[in-house]
């Protein structure tokens, strides 16, 4: 067995994924998550893909004490992946201390607690939110980042700032920051995928709700956007293929292989795709017919925005090539067994 890993949000959609991918590469996981926006049998479900359970505590990273609690209980965490964190936009313009709360006091917690314990890494989820509506694309890690649009966005890149300063004061901890594009789909097995809890935000969730008539239609929210076919455009990448990459950041951490104590990636495919052409592929994909009407422009959306994902190519030794009809059609196996076992 392999060093020890804490993940922090891993029965979470990415957490949970990402947790299969440790620890077929070999990694001890301890998982902790408040069950705030997922549910205990994840770690059943890990375990039915992987054939190993991983430790599980019910801890909230802003309680300080019980964080620590679980740094002397389970020995020798060796680095951190850190997803835990509220992710709605929309609440976070209704109730921004819930986010400034949770998602920053849970990081600072963290860099505090690391030292002590001789945890020598952190990965942290963050999101291309931070660019904003780039001036150039495909985007590269150097584009400047740009005022936040919501409360959530602002936590994502504040906390990016947190690590720098934090790393800069000569803490002897170094970190992966990791840029998500629009991670979809589920795990091939469908015993674990996406589960948003009441009416999905998000486009994936919503489409496949649709598909099997939990929805009535979908919204695409505007056609008359500066884009080919008028919908806004996004670089949709597999979970599945993002998780790997996060072992990628582990092993680079734990092998000295980090040429700054502070390295940034951009995790995207590269490609993007409107709302109207992954509506296409998800019907080319799964031969299902998704109702859907044109509404009016979504407050906030960005425009357009795709990655450069070259340095995470180059560097971090990864690409995310899972084909998208591939992807949607996990998305699709996931939502049906949700309703075979009368989830949803
Ligand atoms: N969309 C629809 N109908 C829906 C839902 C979404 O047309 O019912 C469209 C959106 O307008 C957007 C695209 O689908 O053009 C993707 O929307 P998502 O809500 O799935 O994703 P976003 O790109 O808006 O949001 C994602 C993450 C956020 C992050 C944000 C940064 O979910 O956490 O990127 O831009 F903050």
């Amino acid at each position: 067995m392999k060093e020890r890993i804490l993940v922090t949000g891993g029965t979470g959609f990415i957490g949970s994924h990402t947790v299969v991918e440790l620890q077929n590469s070999g990694y001890d996981v301890v998982i902790i998550d408040d069950l705030s926006n997922s549910k205990a049998d994840v770690v059943e479900n890990i375990e039915k893909i992987t054939g190993i359970r991983p430790a599980f505590e019910q801890v909230d990273c802003t309680d300080f004490a019980a964080l620590e609690a679980t740094f002397a209980k389970y020995n020798g965490i060796k680095a951190i992946i850190h997803f835990a964190a509220s992710k709605a936009v929309g609440e976070s313009v209704q109730q921004p201390l819930k986010y400034y709360r949770n998602n920053i006091v849970s990081l600072v917690n963290l860099l505090e607690l690391m030292p002590k314990y001789n945890v020598e890494g952190i990965v942290f989820s963050s999101s291309c939110t931070v660019y904003g509506q780039p001036d150039v694309l495909p985007v590269t890690e150097a584009a400047p980042t740009k005022k936040a649009e919501s409360p959530y966005g602002n936590t994502k890149q504040i906390n990016e700032e947190i690590i720098v300063d934090t790393v800069n004061s000569g803490s002897p901890i170094s970190s992966v920051i990791l840029r998500y594009f629009n991670p979809i789909g589920a795990h091939p097995t469908a015993f674990i995928g996406e589960l948003p809890l009441g009416v999905p935000q998000n486009l994936l969730p919503y489409l496949t709700q649709t598909a099997i008539g939990i929805r009535k239609e979908l919204s695409v929210f505007g056609d008359d956007y500066d884009t080919p076919d008028g919908s806004c455009i996004r670089d949709y990448i597999y979970v599945v293929d993002l998780a790997k990459a996060h072992v990628k950041a582990i092993d680079r951490i734990l092998e000295n292989k980090m040429l700054e104590k502070v390295e940034v990636f951009n995790l995207g495919t590269g490609r993007g795709l409107s709302v109207l052409e992954l509506i296409n592929e998800f019907e080319a994909a799964t031969g299902v017919k998704l109702p859907y009407k044109i509404v009016g422009r979504r407050a906030g959306d960005i425009v357009k925005v795709w990655a450069n994902p070259e340095r995470a190519n180059k560097v971090l030794g990864w690409s995310a090539d899972t084909p998208i009809r591939d992807v949607l059609a996990s998305a699709w196996k996931w939502q049906l067994k949700l309703r075979e076992d009368g989830i949803m």
